[in-house]
């Protein structure tokens, strides 16, 4: 339940990203080592992840809320059935690490959020061209390979997820394996930095080229993960949506250049600090366009929340969603709070108006829910948003952080909540 029109002021931390925390994590049981693990966000999908690798026998010590210490030395078998891992998408990154160690993985296929066609053909061509057999079947990806080679892959499209896990199945192949028009998001680096802490030997990763040269066996580290760019994102835009003046803490400002850049246009005031970055709004919201496209553009995970910031800026904006087919779904439940949107295809054209107004609402999955906490801010009155579950898996104690910013945010256990 959000009470809205407070404006949002004071400083906020910045947890760990999850994109780098769930690749990261089974990445760790490549290793029979033990890798301690800092700044691991506490959100659902670490939690599943973990319980995921709890049930392949991994052993882990939660040493504080965001230090994890994981010992991967009891993992014996290298199948993830579908009841343990069908509400993350991201587990497909186990079998980059169930096939890099074992050369052999069976692991059903993902759940997750919900935009549109999701394939996998990209993360099939890497393991094949490292000599894995590939199959599906009732579901099931399932993958063996006598031994795993080097070889030079050509990504057809850039994606975050194949790149990073053909990089995870690749350190301990034989020889180089080069990735061509490879994924340059922050977490695909997070993810080089933490297997070479490991021992692996990959180099380029942030550019379009990865090479990855196989190494024997990889050991035990201590690695920190970076701040999540996202949720950083996110707090960025709510400090603008409510007028406010926050101090975005614990983030790489160069992560966040396309959205600083955008809030600017949007006539925002952004200072940037070594590893913090002050929001800041007093003016109008000016109308700007964006299309979402892979690193260093507009990250598309912020899509639903720079249309929300959108509705009442003056003027008539258009975002063009330039990574996933049908992500405006929740463009529906902003309508209900009384914002002026079309879509047509990849693009929404939205009329800025004066105000929202509070409203019911859900998320509909986990950014959308994250832009449905920013309407509500800006909306006048109350607006109650169920269906928070989406939200929890990626952000961590999402009400604490508004609440301390100054929004009259709480939490409500609802009878009828919808699942
Ligand atoms: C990751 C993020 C997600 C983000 C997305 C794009 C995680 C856990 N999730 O998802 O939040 O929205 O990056 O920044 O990190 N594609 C193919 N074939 C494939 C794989 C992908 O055609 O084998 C296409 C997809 O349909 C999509 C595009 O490539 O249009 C990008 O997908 P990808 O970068 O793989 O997204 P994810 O890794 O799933």
């Amino acid at each position: 339940m959000i009470n809205g029109g407070r404006r949002l002021c004071g400083e906020v931390d910045i947890s760990g990203a999850k994109n780098a925390a769930v690749a990261i994590l089974p990445a760790a049981l490549l290793t029979k080592g033990r890798c301690r693990i800092e700044n691991v966000p506490d959100i659902k999908d670490v939690n599943h992840i973990l319980e995921i690798m709890r049930q392949l026998g991994a052993t882990y010590e939660k040493i504080d809320r965001n230090t994890i210490e994981i010992d991967g030395s009891g993992v014996k078998q290298w199948v993830a059935e579908y009841e343990i891992v069908k509400r993350m998408r991201a587990s497909y990154y186990l079998v980059g690490a169930l096939l890099g160690r074992f050369k052999k993985a069976k692991v059903a296929m993902p759940g997750g959020c919900n935009f549109g066609e999701r394939p996998i053909d990209q993360h099939t061509k890497g393991f094949e061209a490292l000599g894995a057999k590939v199959s599906l079947q009732q579901g099931m990806f399932d993958l063996e390979a006598e031994k795993l080679c080097g070889n030079a892959i050509y990504m057809d499209v850039v994606s975050v997820g194949a790149t990073i896990n053909i990089m995870i199945a690749a350190v301990l192949a034989e020889g180089l394996t080069v990735i061509e028009n490879a994924a340059k998001e922050p977490h695909v680096v997070d993810v080089a930095n933490f297997l070479n802490s490991m021992g692996a030997n990959i180099k380029g990763a942030g550019t379009d080229v990865i090479r990855i040269m196989g190494v024997e066996e990889l050991g035990s580290c201590t690695y920190a993960l970076i701040p999540d760019q996202i949720e950083a994102g996110t707090f960025m835009m709510a400090a603008a949506a409510s007028g406010g003046d926050v101090l975005v803490k614990n983030v790489i400002p160069k992560h966040l250049d396309a959205i600083s850049a955008k809030l600017v246009e949007m006539g925002v005031e952004i200072e940037e600090y070594d590893d913090a970055i002050r929001v800041k709004r007093s003016g109008v919201l000016h109308k700007a366009n964006v299309k979402t496209l892979p690193y260093p553009g507009f990250p598309t995970d912020l899509q639903p929340i720079v249309v929300t910031l959108l509705t009442t800026a003056e003027g008539t904006s258009m975002v063009n969603e330039g990574v996933w087919e049908n992500r405006f779904q929740y463009v529906d439940e902003l309508r209900r709070l009384g914002a002026n949107i079309s879509v047509s295809g990849r693009t929404a054209v939205i009329e800025g108006v004066s105000k929202l107004m509070g409203a019911y609402v859900k998320a509909t999955d986990l950014r959308a829910g994250a832009a449905m906490i920013i309407a509500a801010l800006m909306a006048e009155g109350t607006t109650r948003i169920t269906n928070i579950q989406y939200i929890d898996r990626g952000y961590e104690h999402v009400e604490e952080k508004f609440g301390k910013l100054g929004a009259d945010i709480k939490r409500e256990k609802m009878e009828d909540e919808e699942c």
